[in-house]
């Protein structure tokens, strides 16, 4: 050291080091947290330095999932079309396709514009645009994005496409949504499916992809064999379906559906590609489907996000106060992270509660739990980002996109 001025830049960067350190996470500047995420510096930034209630996806485990389903879907083989709507995230998108997925499914006319932008291709909308206002958008996007898809199961909606479409000089590509066990869409199969496509593939302004068929009560029927048979009877129509339209001289292109709980079966059962979602996290209340080696519990995928939050107050016994409370989407159904002996409980809107019974173990305030959420689709809609740990050290962001205000929905 030969200059005053080296020795002052030695010791801010000696400052800086040892105020930034896992070691010592309280001396962390947070006035710099935002412009840090910003510049994605990450350095020195650990767990116990996030605000919480946060959600924080363990990369490891996560990047174990994603393998698992896409070298499955490989071996099968069935194309996978993975759902966004438990992630909401094209960060997560981008890596799904690097693995092989064929596009993406999305929930809502939002989140298919969103993936759209955000480079991905073979976006399939799930819920047919009912409203004059996402007959627009759904119509404005397959010009904007001609690998766009989107489903219908109602011949109003096809009218009021059929008219947008031709305004906008646009040929959209649609996919009949057929009944697979799901009371909620899905036109009856058998003839009625054969005409309802019949008619988009008559259209100039439409192209016949083929059928969607989701089966959302097999995806959560607990045992392995009572779920195949589930799936197998909820399919059955839509097989049908796809018999009689090929008899009928029309070609069904794709046929669509599954699920986490159903991935392991369903390319024997009739489906062309996979929409499984929830694999990418898990949540607590899919590990108790059971899987294919074990009844109880579904180990096929690992619980690789979590709620982090912090011990806020602790002045009654049996229980403490966290900030994970309603608004950041606790439920009762919510396992703790390596504390088996802590239960969620409600207490407010930012208030959480965790409660224990006698023989509990040690936790004070200040102390940070990880939650496992019991319905990712909800949770997610409720933060803004994830932070991306490998171990304790934080190595990213993923905003998490479409969440608010009515454009999103
Ligand atoms: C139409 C559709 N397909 C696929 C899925 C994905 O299911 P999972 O998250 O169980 O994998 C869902 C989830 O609700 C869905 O609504």
């Amino acid at each position: 050291m030969n200059s005053r001025r080296q020795f002052l830049t030695a010791s801010a960067t000696a400052l800086l080091a040892s105020t930034v350190t896992s070691a010592n996470p309280k001396k962390f500047p947070y006035a710099e947290f935002e412009q840090r995420m910003a510049r994605k510096n990450f350095q020195g930034m650990t767990k116990d330095m996030l605000p919480t209630p946060c959600m924080v996806v363990d990369i490891d485990l996560f990047e174990k999932n994603l393998k698992t389903m896409a070298d499955y879907a490989k071996t099968a083989p069935i194309l996978l079309r993975p759902h966004v709507k438990v992630h909401k995230s094209v960060d997560i998108a981008k890596r799904q396709m690097a693995l092989g997925a064929i596009g993406i499914t999305a929930a809502t006319i939002a989140e298919s514009e969103l993936m759209s932008n955000g480079g991905i291709k073979g976006v399939l909308w799930t819920k047919q645009p009912a409203s004059f206002n996402n007959v627009l958008r759904a119509v404005a996007l397959s010009k904007k994005d001609p690998t766009f898809m989107f489903v219908v199961d109602d011949y109003a909606v096809v009218a009021n496409v059929e008219e947008a479409a031709a305004a906008a000089k646009v040929k959209c590509k649609v996919v009949v949504s057929v009944f697979a066990g799901l009371t909620r869409q899905g036109i009856a199969n058998g003839q009625p499916a054969l005409e309802l496509a019949q008619k988009v593939a008559a259209s100039k302004q439409m192209s016949f992809e083929g059928y969607m068929a989701y089966s959302g009560a097999a995806s959560h029927t607990k045992g392995w064999t009572a779920r195949r048979k589930k799936s197998a009877d909820d399919l059955a129509g839509v097989n049908e379906t796809v018999a009689l339209s090929k008899k009928a001289g029309l070609p069904v292109g794709i046929v669509s559906g599954g699920s986490t709980g159903t991935y392991n079966m369903d390319h024997e059962l009739g489906l062309t590609e996979l929409e499984c979602g929830s694999y990418v996290f898990m949540d607590s209340i899919y590990r108790q489907v059971g899987g294919k080696s074990d009844d109880a519990t579904y180990t096929d995928f690992e619980s690789s996000m979590s709620v982090l939050t912090t011990v806020d107050s602790k002045h009654h016994a049996g229980q403490v106060t966290t900030d994970y409370g309603n608004k950041a989407m606790a439920q009762l159904t919510d396992l703790v992270k390596g504390k088996t002996w802590l239960q969620v409980d409600k207490q407010g809107a930012e208030y959480g509660l965790l409660k224990w019974k006698d023989g509990g173990g040690e936790i004070k305030v200040g102390d940070r739990v990880e939650i496992y959420c019991s319905n990712l689709d909800m949770s997610t809609n409720c933060y803004d980002r994830y932070y991306i740990a490998k171990g304790n050290d934080i190595v990213d962001v993923w905003p998490i996109m479409g969440r608010a205000g009515a454009a999103q929905r």
